[in-house]
């Protein structure tokens, strides 16, 4: 006889037990969380067939045309989290302001935020797209819950994950102690473990980056590529691979799994921006699931997780992955900052 399979809510208990890691309510937090995903997959898994596709006639906080599975995942979120109790706001891509806990509900002590629907561009062509969040806890003696109370760096954060909407549905989850990952079983309904302590290779020969954007990247990025594509005639001596999905969630995915690089560099098109892609609910949970895999996340000189937020909306540079790889990336931008290359 096989194996039962440990589900996600047996896992929280028993990290919750055992390790005495999590409290109660990021539990349920985090389940809450899981019951939005899983029922965000069933909308996505439906596809046309279901008339969901297709954009709106309106733009989100970024500008950014809206497609109706972006709405309808921010509202599943926003329904399924907003009764638990163990949340005090939350903050959406979706949503130009946070979303307070409405006083009929009680009022718990973390914070959510969340991309609903990451890598809306790849809906029609059906392509894995997903959801990534991140949780923060509310300061203590906070009355009215405002934006500035999510402004905390990356490392603050008591959770971070994501779920991928492709071939399988999958929950990638940190609570700070190494990144599990489950699979949802359609037969059973829900997700079970499938990996634990996911580790990210040191060394890779796979890099993930927007090529088109090339002539507009920093010194320090196009040095990096350059020399990866010189493959084993150039400085590093051997042969690189490339993969672009262009949703963040599926190339972080396959980062996690066999190693590799992942960049969206600033660039010269939008100077006065730090990138493209947004600090607080794409890059910082990403960010921690990498780093706590054994990888390393940096925006520039920096570490990602140690920016200093200032806007709930606000961009970051972004180059995770392999850490012997992020580590030459990070001293390249060094050498640029000081002059010596
Ligand atoms: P979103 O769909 O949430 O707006 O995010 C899309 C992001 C990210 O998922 C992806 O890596 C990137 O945009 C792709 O951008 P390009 O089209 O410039 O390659
Ligand atoms: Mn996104
Ligand atoms: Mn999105």
């Amino acid at each position: 006889m096989s194996e039962t399979p440990i589900s996600l809510s047996r896992w929280l208990i028993e990290q919750q037990r055992i390790h005495s890691q999590i409290p109660a309510s990021l539990r349920l937090l985090i389940e809450q969380v899981a019951r939005a995903c899983k029922r965000i997959s069933r909308a996505v898994n439906k596809g046309a067939s279901s008339g969901i596709l297709g954009s709106l006639q309106t733009e989100n906080v970024q500008g950014e045309v809206q497609k109706q599975l972006d709405v309808i995942a921010n509202d599943v979120l926003l329904e399924a989290n907003e009764w638990g109790g163990h949340l005090a706001a939350m903050a959406s891509e979706e949503l130009e302001r946070i979303h307070p806990i409405p006083h009929r509900f009680p009022r718990g002590e973390y914070l959510l935020m969340f991309d609903p629907l990451d890598g809306s561009s790849n809906i029609e062509v059906n392509v894995t797209i997903g959801t990534i969040f991140s949780v923060l806890h509310l300061d203590e003696g906070v009355e009215e819950v405002e934006a500035r109370h999510f402004l905390q760096p990356g490392r603050r954060q008591v959770a971070a994950g994501y779920c991928t909407y492709g071939p399988q549905t999958t929950l990638v989850l940190t609570l700070g102690s190494g990144v599990t990952a489950f699979t949802l079983d359609p037969d059973q309904g829900g997700f079970v473990l499938t990996q634990d302590q996911l580790r990210i290779p040191a060394q890779t020969r796979e890099f993930a980056i927007n090529m088109s954007n090339l002539r507009h990247w920093a010194p320090p990025v196009r040095r990096y590529i350059d020399e990866c594509l010189a493959g084993a005639d150039g400085p590093r001596g051997k042969d690189f691979n490339m993969r672009w999905i262009g949703s963040m969630v599926a190339d972080v995915h396959r980062v996690l799994q066999r190693g590799g690089v992942f960049m969206y560099p600033w660039d010269r098109r939008e100077a006065d921006r730090a990138g493209k892609l947004r600090l607080m609910y794409e890059a910082n949970p990403m960010a921690m699931l990498v780093e706590q895999a054994g990888g390393l996340a940096i925006a520039g000189a920096g570490r990602i997780l140690d920016i200093e937020p200032t806007e709930l909306h606000q961009r970051a540079a972004v180059m995770l992955g392999s850490r012997d790889e992020i580590e030459r990336l990070q001293r390249y931008h060094l050498e640029a900052e000081s002059g010596a290359a």
